[in-house]
This record gives C-alpha cells, sequence and structure tokens, in this order.
C-alpha cells in the first residue's frame, strides 16, 4: 500500500477534514489497496454507529414531467422519447400503503420539477401520508423549491429533504445544466432546508462528463463544510436521448472509494447504496454497504411506470414489484451478514 496514500487516509479519520491538495492526491493516486484500507476504515465506523442494521427507504417516483432540462438526465424536459406519467394522490397514498405492508416506515416522494403538483397539492398528499402512518417519516425529492414553499410543507409534517448538490463547482454546474437553472439557487435551497430544520440529504454523481479530481475535491470539501444528515453518491451512466449519450459511465472502485471517504469524514451520516451503483455492478449496492453505506432505498412505484422513470440506461428493478425488491434485498444483505431494520431510521447525532 502506499503509505502516503494511507496517512491521508488516517488523517481524515482523525481531523474529518482534508485540504484541497490532498483530496486531489488520494483520488488520482488511489488503487484497490487504498480502497479497500478506506474501506474497512468506514466499515468500522458504521458498524459502531448503526451496526449490522441497513436502513431502507421505499421511493415512490410520482411524476416524471420535469421543467428542468439537465444534460445528464432521462427525464430532462427536451426528451420527447419519455413517456411522461403523473399518479394520482390516491395512487401515491396507495404505494405508501403497500409499502408499510411491507416494512418501510420511509417514504421517499420523488418526482421530476412539475408544476401540476402544486404546493396545496403537496400539502394534502404530506399531511395524508402521515395521518394514515403517523410512525413513518416523510422525505421529499422534488427539486429546488421557493422556502415558502419548503416551509409549509415541513409544516404539514415532511421530515427530511433530498436535492443533490450535483457538483460544487460553479462553472462545472453549468457545463452540466441549462442557462436557466443557476447553481446560487441551489446552494440557496440546500441552505433554506437546513434552516427549516429538515434532515437535508445532498449529494452527486461520480464521473459525470467534466469533473476531474479537482472538481470531486471540491464537492467532498463541500459535504465537509455543509454537513448534510444524508450524502446521495452514485456513478454517472449515460442516458441514450441525452446530449451525453455517448459519455463514457463514471468509475465503479472511485465510486466505492468516495463513499468509505464521507462515512470516515462524517461518521453518523445516512448514506445510501444508490440504484445506480447497482446498476453499474450486479452487486454494486452490497459492495456500497462493505464501503460504508447504512441505507438502501428501493421503489415502491407501480410496476406499470417503472421503466419510464429512466434517468439513466438499463437501470434496476423497473420489472419488479414492491415486495419482490423488498425481499431481494433482504437476500442481498443478509448474503453479506447485515439485515434490514424496520424502523423510520432517523439520523444519530452521537
Ligand atoms: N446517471 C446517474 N445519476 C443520475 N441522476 C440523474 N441523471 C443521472 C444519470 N444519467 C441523479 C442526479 C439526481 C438524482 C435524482 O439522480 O444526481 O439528483
Ligand atoms: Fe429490486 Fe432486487 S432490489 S429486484
Amino acid at each position: 500500500m502506499n503509505e502516503i496514500l494511507k496517512g491521508l487516509i488516517d488523517k481524515l479519520d482523525r481531523e474529518k477534514k482534508l485540504p484541497h491538495g490532498e483530496w486531489v492526491t488520494l483520488f488520482d493516486g488511489f488503487t484497490d489497496e487504498e480502497r479497500e484500507y478506506a474501506a474497512s476504515v468506514a466499515r468500522k465506523i458504521a458498524d459502531e454507529k448503526y451496526g449490522k442494521k441497513i436502513y431502507i427507504r421505499g421511493i415512490v417516483e410520482f411524476s416524471n414531467y420535469c421543467k428542468n432540462d439537465c444534460l445528464y438526465c432521462g427525464i430532462r424536459r427536451s426528451n420527447r422519447n419519455a413517456q411522461r406519467y403523473r399518479l394520482t394522490d390516491d395512487e401515491i397514498l396507495a404505494c405508501c400503503d403497500e409499502g408499510y405492508e411491507t416494512g418501510f416506515r420511509t417514504f421517499v416522494l420523488q418526482s421530476g420539477e412539475d408544476p401540476a403538483y402544486t404546493t396545496d397539492r403537496l400539502v394534502e398528499i404530506v399531511r395524508r401520508i402521515k395521518a394514515a402512518h403517523p410512525d413513518c417519516a416523510v422525505t421529499l425529492s422534488l427539486g429546488e423549491l421557493e422556502r415558502e414553499d419548503l416551509a409549509r410543507l415541513r409544516e404539514a409534517g415532511a421530515d427530511r429533504y433530498l436535492l443533490r448538490h450535483e457538483t460544487a463547482t460553479k462553472c462545472h454546474y453549468e457545463q452540466l445544466h441549462p442557462d436557466f437553472m443557476s447553481f446560487e439557487h441551489r446552494m440557496k435551497c440546500l441552505q433554506d432546508l437546513k434552516e427549516l430544520g429538515y434532515q437535508t440529504g445532498t449529494g452527486m454523481m461520480i464521473g459525470a462528463p467534466f469533473a476531474n479530481s479537482d472538481t470531486l475535491a471540491s464537492d467532498l470539501e463541500f459535504l465537509c463544510e455543509f454537513k448534510p444528515h444524508m450524502v446521495g453518491t452514485g456513478p454517472f451512466l449515460p442516458h441514450k436521448d441525452t446530449p451525453f449519450r455517448d459519455e463514457p459511465k463514471g468509475s465503479y472502485e472511485l465510486t466505492l472509494f468516495v463513499l468509505s471517504l464521507v462515512r470516515i469524514m462524517l461518521p453518523n451520516v445516512l448514506l445510501p447504496a444508490t440504484t445506480a451503483l447497482g446498476t453499474i455492478r450486479p452487486n454494486g449496492r452490497e459492495q456500497g454497504v462493505l464501503h460504508g453505506a447504512n441505507v438502501i432505498m428501493p421503489n415502491l412505484s407501480p410496476t406499470a411506470v417503472r421503466k419510464k422513470y429512466m434517468l439513466y440506461d438499463n437501470k434496476i428493478c423497473t420489472e419488479d414489484s414492491t415486495t419482490e425488491c423488498r425481499f431481494c434485498l433482504q437476500r442481498r444483505m443478509e448474503s453479506i451478514g447485515y439485515e434490514i431494520e424496520i424502523t423510520r431510521g432517523d439520523y444519530c447525532d452521537d
């Protein structure tokens, strides 16, 4: 093992931060050996904080309409090949009910940025879920909203919010998004979420076009400073109907290494082994857990619409039902010595 890189991993473990240049050194220099070393440090921390328990969150992908046009995303508004759908309020509720029966205690409502779901309507949906399942957490993942709307949703009972920053480098953000989207607005939104008392999740894709060790170092520095409760990160995967169709996938090994470094830097963080990680490798999510992840977020959407929520090509679990995914995951976790925990799985502070 490279002693300098090992030294940097140990330093991160002690000091919970690194200067920019040392992040770059790690990303440029690591091999399987340093990745496995980081995984062992990360897994030890995760085991101390969360034991051998993996939290599950059920995602309801309730609409794939989106007013945005992110260059990497399969449901961007200029993709004319996407078959658009919206679930009714009753259908969303029914997904949560089915999820509850199968053991989910967190529901993640996720969609494109779809103005058809007004704040009034979303407030009503959140209220209904909380009334039907008072022992459950509701997480929103609806893209950027104004502070006033976020405040109303929080009052209605929403507990958590996921909004990936995507990249902490403004000029990189602009390479991944259309002109009408703004880096500052996204960052403002993240700040609002924290101030409003949401358990806040952020994150980035690994190996997106124009990303490099320098932008990734800035992402880790941003995470260090922002201190999110959750960090969602998976490899970039191209989608055939986007401008990035011919761009290479992000690196699987780098994604795993980043998961471990995030766990070491933010010991209590809720860290999902993402669907994108399970898509790039058949046992990617198991490896994610072995690299320090402690959350899995399968889909609760009706099987009929799953194929339509295609952010990238070949997304897994689009043929499977809620129950199939639930038990598939249980087997997968048991195969590596972990078990699924049926609780809300809130952020633990100690
Ligand atoms: N590859 C990987 N991840 C993607 N996302 C969107 N498009 C892709 C893609 N092509 C991620 C973004 C977004 C989250 C919901 O999915 O990071 O925030
Ligand atoms: Fe969906 Fe395995 S988790 S089929």
